[in-house]
């Protein structure tokens, strides 16, 4: 499957990946063909891009770090987790536990493969999405990081919960196309410290739960709110889903922006690596998130034009390459393959994202 955008969708091509509208539903499952009718959907949903099945990738197979079964049963939990706790009502935190349990197992069995997200969402209601990301991401660093079970959990509900106070916030601030006033951010940087009071009065929580809420946005200099903490004030546990919770931010489509591709997120996120986020989490993540995952074009030093079609562990920027055939050439198996891990004389130059691929 390759990652097109979706001004470049043409009517029969196939949907490699669900695409959900955030809410819960599904804007349109696995395998839809597409038309006119459902591209336009699509581009009035907001989504920039889409997974497509692909002639030259039919072989290839690229999968989530987490199933699309748990991905849906967590926001499924979390949506009704946080309706209870915003209303100051019992919540059920069993069912809730027990999906961040899941997500513990299976991203825990997952480990060696690196973090290729395929998860595609609309922006219009990301926060249920986007948390379960933010969860299983946490997870993962943390069990790099050697965190026990214990910790995992604990770990794993603070991430769940982080922007729970964003549901105090009125959803047009939350989804406004462009950027915000000074009083508008004033009102949105609010919503670590809204969390952390839903989050405390919940005697059934452990406090380091509310506590990364009300932390996930201080940065190791200072300059994160609603404290402004610095360094190891900031606990272990926001440190880290400060890291994954911007990354996750900038891969997804905004109101007022495209999204990012991974190497885009990994170069803004290192930049910022040694004054603002734990130097350690940072390399621990970025060692393991693939920077041009299966089906990303990419365009050589020598001008060869490639898709990737596997990624090598421990060299993200150096994954292997099937070469875009010649012209008129279209038989599968045939295609001659670039290892750049073992190809030290070339490199990735940029991401094609609008190379015309021959069709079946
Ligand atoms: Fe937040």
């Amino acid at each position: 499957m390759r990652k097109i955008p979706v001004n470049k969708l043409k009517p029969g091509m196939v949907l490699a990946c669900k695409v959900r509208d955030g809410r819960g539903g599904l804007l349109l499952d696995e395998d839809s063909v597409l038309n006119n009718r459902r591209i336009a959907r699509l581009k009035k949903a907001g989504i920039s891009r889409v997974f497509i099945k692909d002639f030259m990738l039919e072989d290839v197979e690229a999968t989530d770090f987490i199933s699309d079964e748990t991905r849906e049963e967590a926001i499924k939990i979390l949506k009704k987790a946080f309706q209870h706790l915003v209303k100051g009502s019992e919540a059920d935190l069993a069912s809730v536990e027990a999906g961040v349990q899941k997500i513990i197992w299976e991203v825990s069995r997952n480990t060696c493969q690196m973090i290729s997200l395929t998860d595609v969402r609309t922006c219009d209601s990301f926060i249920f999405a986007h948390s379960v990301n933010v969860c299983a991401l946490s997870i993962y660093t943390g069990v790099l990081l050697g965190l026990t079970e214990d910790q995992l959990r604990i770990l794993g509900l603070g991430a769940l919960f982080h922007d729970i106070g964003k549901t105090m916030l009125d959803g047009d601030l939350l989804y406004k196309p462009g950027p915000l006033t000074d009083e508008e951010m004033a009102q949105v940087r609010k919503h670590p410290i809204a969390g952390y009071e839903i989050l405390r009065r919940c005697a059934d929580l452990d406090p380091l739960v509310a506590r990364v809420a009300l932390e996930h946005h201080e940065r190791l200099d200072g300059s994160g709110y609603p404290k402004g903490l610095k360094g190891k004030k900031i606990h272990l546990f926001s440190r880290i889903v400060a890291v994954v919770n911007v990354f996750d931010a900038l891969i997804s489509d905004r109101p007022y922006r495209r999204a990012y591709l991974p190497h885009e997120a990994a170069a803004i996120i290192e930049k910022e690596a040694e004054s603002k986020f734990d130097p350690e989490i940072v390399r621990v993540f970025m060692e393991n998130v693939a920077l041009y995952p299966i089906g990303t074009v990419v365009e050589l030093s020598n001008g060869e034009v490639g898709m990737v079609i596997d990624v090598n562990k421990g060299q993200q920027a150096r994954p292997i390459v099937r070469l875009l055939p010649p012209e008129g050439k279209k038989e599968a198996g045939e295609w001659q393959e670039l290892d750049l891990s073992k190809q030290m004389d070339l490199y990735i130059v940029r991401v094609l994202e609008d190379q015309p691929f021959p069709d079946h």
